[in-house]
């Protein structure tokens, strides 16, 4: 891709092929060269990783970047795989009117229904948050052995690359991280839960070795979904994939 022109604070390290960015990412803050927003982007990655131990297909032309995001601690850095679902929904419904991009618990971004985009947050020592964000721009992967639907934004006829959603990105970002720096989880789960999908609606969540229904009640402060399985009670859950029923 071309090379992106992020705004300030940002900076960009732009590599050809890697194995992942967040790996790369992880590297530059253990060696002692990380900077807050350092964004390591790469053309394509040999060994890409998504969530729950799954791999992510990473041909050139999809955006595939880690941001390195300096915390106090670790225990809210959940939160902002959050305020970055919420700003990618924004930057994408920037770029690609009139389509409409919602997000998914926890962090994958969807449009008309179908996964664009996810992350993977990662930690690099207790000061680092490596955010990795992948983002299918010209190609999604092939429906085999996927649990949803998954589309490209080239499917939705965008001429743009994935230099200019990286843009688009950071521009959103950038007010939700001070909002989060200054005021703390309220403004971002407002932000998130105003694009959400499913919001108080019939749900199925995947665990590891179960499945519950309920309705999609809200998120917590650490980002936990709320399952409310009525006379049961109500459930948090922290890691899993979810499902709508009434999708089609
Ligand atoms: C998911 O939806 O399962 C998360 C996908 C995260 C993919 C991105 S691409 C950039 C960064 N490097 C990786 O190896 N993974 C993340």
């Amino acid at each position: 891709m071309m090379p992106a022109s992020l705004p300030t604070p940002f900076q960009l390290i732009s590599l050809d092929s890697v194995g992942s960015t967040n790996d790369e990412a992880r590297r530059l803050a253990q060696s002692g060269a990380a900077a807050d927003l350092l964004v390591v982007s790469a053309q394509s990655q040999s060994a890409g990783r998504g969530r729950r131990g799954r791999a992510w297909v990473s041909p050139a032309g999809n955006l595939h970047f880690s941001m390195l995001i300096r915390i106090q601690s670790l225990h809210h850095a959940a939160q902002l795989g959050f305020a970055a679902a919420a700003a990618l929904v924004q930057a994408l419904s920037t770029l690609l009117p009139p389509h409409t991009f919602q997000a998914k618990w926890p962090n994958d971004v969807l449009v008309e229904g179908r996964k664009c985009a996810g992350m993977l947050l990662e930690s690099a020592g207790s000061d680092w948050l490596v955010l990795g964000i992948g983002v299918n721009v010209v190609a999604a992967p092939p429906p085999q052995g996927l649990n949803h639907p998954a589309c490209a934004l080239a499917d939705l006829d965008y001429a743009g690359d994935a230099a200019q959603v990286l843009e688009a990105f950071c521009a959103a970002f950038a007010p939700l991280l001070v909002a989060w720096r200054q005021q703390g989880f309220s403004p971002i789960r407002q932000a998130w839960l105003s694009c959400a999908r499913g919001l108080g609606q019939p749900t199925i969540v995947r665990l590891e070795t179960d499945t519950q229904t309920g309705i999609f009640a809200g998120l917590d402060e650490e980002g936990a979904l709320l399952l409310d399985q009525g006379a049961s009670g109500s459930r948090r859950i922290l890691a899993g994939d979810v499902f709508f029923p009434d999708a089609h």
